[in-house]
């Protein structure tokens, strides 16, 4: 299908997605979960999304079709000018890192017995990119990125704490330069006052390196502070849609309503009201 103009500004698309899963019930029976239900939506480069909704609602599976960790059953999503479900496994390789996914919890996703160097370098080891000294460099820089002095570069995740175990995953992240960066209930396991730092840091580097964020979260009032615009998800679709300011003062869908009630009335600011 050809491509308009306004299409081709997208980072990202996805297109009437549809995700089943099969599971078995009991011994004898399967039972079939529709996931995701004609889920269509778009990101700018540059531009955070939140996507917002309760629990089993969908946002994982989403998050993980988009990051190609998970097959949808139908539907399309282009990322760039690339079709992901159409694209072979050799080009997908190339287009993996460009789309990196950050969970709740890093300690599962972060080996226990290796440095804060071992971690953010391996990507280029596993690339051959770059000199040894160049390799050094460069991870010493995203450590620093991330506000984690280079002092801490021979510690191990279990001697950080949990904000600090957050900037790791996300300078391993950083290393493989990608476009979109998927936050996956990322900072919900974090104390607010670190929260609030993390967000900060995600500022910094969205200007400085352009970045688009998938944030994803259940906390309407966090989805209202960090995005340009929000999706509301419930069992597998999309019920509401539209940039954070109008989607804060004045939801539409029940659903909408019901988490916002949730959050606390005085925290559902969007994020150029709260700088002031
Ligand atoms: N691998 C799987 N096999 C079977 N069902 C699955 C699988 N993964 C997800 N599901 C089902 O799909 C639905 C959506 O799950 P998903 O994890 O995407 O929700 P979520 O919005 O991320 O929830 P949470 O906020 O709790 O993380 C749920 O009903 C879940 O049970
Ligand atoms: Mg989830």
């Amino acid at each position: 299908m050809p491509v308009s103009n306004k299409d081709a500004q997208h980072l990202l698309q996805v297109q009437n997605l549809e995700k089943r899963y099969v599971r078995a019930s009991t011994v004898s029976q399967r039972e079939e979960v529709t996931a995701l239900r004609g889920v269509s939506l778009s990101i700018l480069p540059q531009v955070t999304l939140a996507l917002v909704g309760e629990s089993g609602s969908g946002k994982s599976t989403l998050a993980r079709c988009v990051a190609c960790l998970d097959k949808p059953t139908s539907g399309t999503i282009r990322f760039g000018s690339d079709e992901l479900t159409k694209v072979n496994e050799k080009d997908l390789r190339a287009i993996r890192p460009k789309i990196q996914l950050v969970f709740q919890d890093p300690a599962n996703s972060l080996n226990p017995r290796w440095t804060a160097f071992d971690i953010v370098s391996e990507p280029f080891v596993i690339q051959q990119r770059f000199s040894n000294q160049e390799r050094r460099e460069r991870t010493f820089a995203l450590l620093e990125s991330v506000g984690l002095s280079s002092q801490k570069a021979s510690q191990r995740p279990a001697e950080f704490s949990g904000g600090q175990r957050q900037r790791l995953a996300i300078a391993r992240a950083l290393a493989l330069e990608p476009q979109l960066l998927i936050l996956d209930e990322a900072l919900s396991a974090l104390d607010c006052s670190i929260q609030a730092q993390i967000v900060n840091l995600l500022f910094e580097l969205q200007s400085s390196l352009g970045l688009s964020y998938l944030f994803i979260t259940h906390d309407f009032a966090m989805a209202a502070h960090v995005s340009d615009e929000i999706v509301v998800m419930d069992h597998g679709q999309i019920v509401e849609t539209g940039p954070t300011e109008r989607i804060a003062r004045s939801p539409k869908h029940p659903v909408t309503q019901r988490l916002m009630t949730a959050a606390t009335a005085s925290q559902v600011l969007p994020r150029e009201l709260q700088a002031v």
